[in-house]
C-alpha cells in the first residue's frame, strides 16, 4: 500500500470492511452454513465472531499502527529480535494458499458476469443450472482464464500503489451491495416455502454441534473477518493516528457480519424454496442466485449488477491478501545485493499465484486442502501467535506500550482486552484444536 496514510476515517474503515467483506461471506458463509446443519453454526459462528474478532481485530490493527509496517517488519520493529519473525513466514503463506484458491472462485464469479451480461441463465431450472456449473468448472482453459483476470487486476492496483482507488471504491461498494442484498432478501422472502428456509437458518439445535461444527466456524470468523494472517497490520500502518482503534474494529465486525447474516437470508429460503438441497458445497451460491435473479422484477439488470458487485468485493479482499505477500518480498529482500522492488515482487507474486490457481484447478483436492488447512489450522495459529505475543510479551502501558497513544480505549476495556489476549483467545484456540483432534 502506498506511503500515504487513508484519506479518511471512514475511508480506512471501508478499506478494512473491503477486506472483510468477500467471497467468505457471500459464497462460503452459506455453503459451510448448509453442510454443517444451520442454526447449530450460526450460533457457534457468532460466538467465535464475539470471542475473537474483536480482541484480534484489535490486536492487528494495534501491531501495525504501532510500527508503522506490515507483517514482516511489525513483529522484529516491535519485539526487537527476530524471534517472532515466524509470524510472518506464517501469514505470507497463510496469504499464499488462500489465494490460490480465493482466485478460482473469484473467477467463476467473473465468469457468471460474463453470462450474466449475455442472459445465459434465463429460463434454467435448477438441473440446468446444476449442470452448468459443472460444466463451467470442468472447462479448464476457461476456468483458469477467469482466474487469471482478477490475478491482473489485483497485480495492476499494487503495482500503481492505489490505495486512494481501494478506498473510493469499497466506499461505492458498501452501501450498493447492501442495497442490493436487501433488495433480493426481500424478495425471496415472498416466495412460497421461504420460511423453511428460515427455519433451517435460524433454528438452534444443540444436538448439531459436533467439534467439526466448532472448528469450521472458527475457521470461518477467522477467514471472513481476514484475522490471522497480518492483511489488517497494513491497514493499521496506515491509520491516521488519531483513528479510534476499538470503534473501527466494531464497526468492520458488524459491517462483515451484517453481510454473511444477509447472504444466508437470501440464499437458505431460495434453497428450499426451488427444492434445493443447502449441503450443495461450493456450487451451492452459483446455482441458486441465478434462479433468485430469475424471480425478480428487472432479472438481467439485477443480476449484473449483483455479479458486478461480488466481482468488485472479492477484488478489494483479493489486494489486501496480495499485499501481504508483496511487502514480504519486497522487504524481506531490501537489503540483500539484489532488492527486489515493489513491481518486481509484485510479478514474482503473481507468477507463484498462477501456479497455484492451476493446481487447485486440475487437482480438486488441493482446492478443499488449501480452503480447510488455511481457515482451521494456518489462521488460528497465526492469531495465536500474535495474541500471545501482544499479550504476554509486550508492554502494554508506559512509554513503549501497545495501549499508550490509543486514548479512545479507556481503562476498564484496556483491562478486558488484555485479559482476553493472555487467557480467552489462546485457550480458546487450544481447545479448540484439541477437541477437533478428539483429545478432550
Ligand atoms: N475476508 C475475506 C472474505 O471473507 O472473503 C477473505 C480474506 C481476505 C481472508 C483477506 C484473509 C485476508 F487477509
Amino acid at each position: 500500500m502506498s506511503k500515504t496514510t487513508f484519506s479518511s476515517k471512514i475511508g480506512l474503515i471501508m478499506a478494512a470492511a473491503g477486506s472483510a467483506v468477500g467471497l467468505g461471506n457471500i459464497w462460503k458463509f452459506p455453503y459451510i452454513v448448509g453442510e454443517n446443519g444451520g442454526g447449530a453454526f450460526l450460533v457457534v459462528y457468532l460466538v467465535c465472531v464475539l470471542l475473537f474478532g474483536m480482541p484480534l481485530i484489535m490486536t492487528e490493527f494495534l501491531i501495525g499502527k504501532r510500527s508503522g509496517k506490515s507483517a514482516y517488519g511489525a513483529f522484529r520493529a516491535l519485539s526487537g529480535n527476530n524471534r517472532w519473525q515466524w509470524l510472518s513466514w506464517l501469514c505470507m503463506l497463510t496469504a499464499l494458499l488462500i489465494m490460490g484458491f480465493y482466485f478460482v472462485v473469484t473467477g467463476w464469479c467473473f465468469n457468471y458476469l460474463a453470462e450474466a451480461l449475455v442472459n445465459a441463465f434465463h429460463g434454467m431450472d435448477m438441473n440446468g443450472l446444476t449442470a452448468h456449473f459443472t460444466q463451467m468448472t470442468s472447462n479448464l482453459p476457461r476456468t483458469i482464464f477467469f482466474s487469471a483476470l482478477p490475478v491482473v487486476m489485483t497485480a495492476a492496483v499494487l503495482w500503481f500503489d492505489v490505495n486512494k482507488g481501494i478506498e473510493r471504491l469499497s466506499k461505492i461498494l458498501m452501501p450498493l451491495l447492501l442495497l442490493m442484498m436487501f433488495l433480493m432478501a426481500g424478495r425471496v422472502l415472498m416466495l412460497d416455502g421461504s420460511n423453511i428456509g428460515m427455519q433451517f437458518f435460524f433454528r438452534f439445535d444443540f444436538s448439531q454441534i459436533t467439534p467439526k461444527v466448532v472448528m469450521e466456524a472458527m475457521g470461518q470468523c477467522f477467514f471472513s473477518l481476514s484475522i490471522g494472517m497480518g492483511a489488517l497490520i497494513t491497514y493499521g500502518a496506515y491509520m491516521p493516528k488519531t483513528q479510534d482503534v476499538p470503534r473501527t474494529s466494531v464497526e468492520v465486525i458488524i459491517l462483515d457480519t451484517l453481510v454473511a447474516l444477509l447472504a444466508g437470508v437470501i440464499i437458505f429460503p431460495a434453497v428450499f424454496a426451488f427444492g434445493f438441497n443447502p449441503a450443495e458445497g461450493p456450487q451451492l451460491v452459483f446455482v441458486v442466485l441465478p434462479a433468485i435473479f430469475e424471480q425478480m422484477s428487472f432479472a438481467w439488470l439485477s443480476a449484473v449488477l449483483f455479479f458486478t458487485l461480488l466481482c468488485i468485493a472479492a477484488l478489494t479482499s483479493t489486494i489486501s491478501l496480495m499485499e501481504v505477500s508483496v511487502a514480504f518480498l519486497a522487504e524481506a529482500t531490501a537489503k540483500l545485493k539484489h532488492p527486489m522492488d515493489r513491481q518486481k515482487s509484485v510479478l514474482i507474486v503473481s507468477a507463484v499465484v498462477m501456479v497455484l490457481i492451476i493446481s487447485c484447478v486440475c487437482v480438486d483436492s488441493l482446492f478443499d486442502a488449501f480452503d480447510e488447512i488455511t481457515s482451521c489450522i494456518m489462521m488460528p495459529l497465526g492469531a495465536l501467535g500474535m495474541s500471545l505475543f501482544v499479550g504476554w510479551f509486550l508492554p502494554q502501558d508506559g512509554e513503549k506500550g501497545m495501549l499508550s497513544k490509543e486514548k479512545a480505549i479507556k481503562r476498564w476495556a484496556r483491562k478486558i482486552f488484555v485479559f482476553f489476549l493472555r487467557w480467552i483467545v489462546p485457550a480458546a484456540i487450544i481447545v479448540i484444536f484439541l477437541n477437533s483432534l478428539g483429545v478432550l
